[in-house]
């Protein structure tokens, strides 16, 4: 029979394989930096798709906006998804706000506060650096000594190095410094919106950017951001061209703001937000950061007795994920390895750093994940020849748990 098509001339399909020989059998416990656990109402989310334009599709982006508000604090209606992961909302802030003769001062203290720097690199603007390599936080005085000495449009930094789990304490005084010297802020709270306070409106950041797979607990892949107002403003009067489409943020709010079409939308993705944010309200902000609070702090309290060290002191510690020091010359992919293979319990390791990462975002913080990474820990670290007392880091954590003993 004649197709219309030379059969011989198409090359033969590949060897197959279902997926469920690829994958474990029982599902890893994902208690690394992201991506985290999702709850049944997303992960059933994820399953669906309706039309991305449409009645439907516009009550749930109504719902999102509402919610996601919610979730950064602030009264701005200018909030969007996007169709990536948090580094391409990232990028959605440096190239509506940089372009070539804005000058940016960027915090870097570890990958991803440096990544904004590459990002606003990349779009051509003037790009200066207070780094930090000490795995310690960048202060306020740091920060107002650099406006001492230069003016700068815009100043780029991460509440949370998830990299090697530092707080940038200063978070909501560093913005206030550079609202007051005339430069935006972009905050990257990728892996800290909704697990500790973050308020938008009340700390003048400009551009907020949060990721599904982390705080949020939905799937990674589509990512939130918030622009002020004020921002809004800035970007509408842009005369530069804008060189990304994607990542156009006027073009995009053609979808999030006015109901048309940008692009396909993601719209599982979207869905699974709509159902993470949703339990986030449904939770309470209050609510949420206490968990995260009390979880976090009992895991490391565990972690602690058990006879390991952090790798982070306590008052510049991110609770959202866990730095941990191995003792010397002990190989942490082995360990990794074996919390795998024994506890199907998979933590991170990290980027350069001698330490192994445990996550405390979204559905990460439940006791039960808590008492069966901590078990996993301890018993592959004893099975490697690491004397830990298993049994002491339980009873602690289980007792912080009942009695959390939390900062003042
Ligand atoms: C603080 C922070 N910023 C940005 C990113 C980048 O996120 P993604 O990998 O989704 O692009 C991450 C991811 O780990 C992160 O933890």
């Amino acid at each position: 029979m004649n197709y219309g098509f030379n059969q011989d001339s198409i090359i033969k399909p590949p060897v197959t394989e279902p997926l469920s020989n690829i994958l474990p059998n029982e599902p890893l416990l994902l208690m690394g930096a992201g991506p985290v656990p999702i709850s049944h109402a997303v992960s059933r989310a994820n399953g669906v798709v309706i039309n991305h334009l449409g009645e439907t599709m516009d009550q749930v982006i109504k719902n999102l906006k509402v919610m996601a508000a919610y979730a950064y604090q602030t009264k701005s209606t200018k909030i969007m998804g996007v169709s990536g992961p948090a580094s391409a909302s990232i990028e959605m802030a440096i190239t509506n706000l940089l372009w070539p003769g804005r000058r940016v001062l960027v915090l870097k203290v570890g990958t991803f506060s440096g990544r904004m720097g590459e990002m606003a690199e990349g779009v051509g603007a003037e790009v200066d650096y207070i780094e930090r390599s000490d795995a310690r936080p960048i202060n306020a005085e740091m920060v107002e000594e650099a406006f001492k000495k230069k003016k700068y449009d815009v100043l780029t930094m991460v509440q949370g190095e998830t990299s090697c789990g530092v707080k940038t304490v200063d978070f909501a005084e560093i913005a206030r410094i550079a609202k007051e010297n005339g430069a935006m802020v972009i905050g990257d709270t990728v892996c800290t919106l909704t697990t500790m306070p973050m308020e938008m409106d009340q700390w003048g950041l400009d551009a907020a950017i949060s990721g599904g797979q982390k705080g949020l607990s939905s799937i990674p892949g589509v990512s939130v951001i918030a622009f002020s107002e004020d921002a809004w403003k800035f970007i509408e009067k842009r005369s530069v061209r804008q060189p990304h489409w994607c990542f156009d943020a006027l073009r995009s709010q053609k979808f999030w703001g006015h109901q048309q079409y940008h692009y396909t939308a993601p719209v599982p993705g979207i869905l699974a937000l709509h159902e993470a944010l949703r339990q986030i309200c449904d939770e309470t902000l209050p609510e949420r950061f206490q968990r995260h609070l009390v979880s976090s702090k009992a895991l490391q309290a565990g972690i602690e007795a058990m006879g390991l060290e952090l790798f982070i002191p306590e008052s510049y510690r991110l609770n959202s994920v866990v730095a941990i020091k191995l003792p010397d010359g002990v190989d942490s992919a082995k360990i990794r390895k074996s919390m795998v293979d024994m506890f199907h319990v998979e933590i991170s390791g990290a980027f350069g750093l001698d330490i192994v990462r445990i996550g405390q975002m979204g559905e990460q913080c439940r006791a039960h994940n808590l008492f069966r990474v901590l078990y996993a820990l301890g018993t592959a670290c004893v099975t490697h020849g690491i004397p830990l007392d298993v049994s002491n880091g339980m009873a602690i954590l289980e007792k912080n748990l009942q009695q959390p003993i939390l900062p003042n």
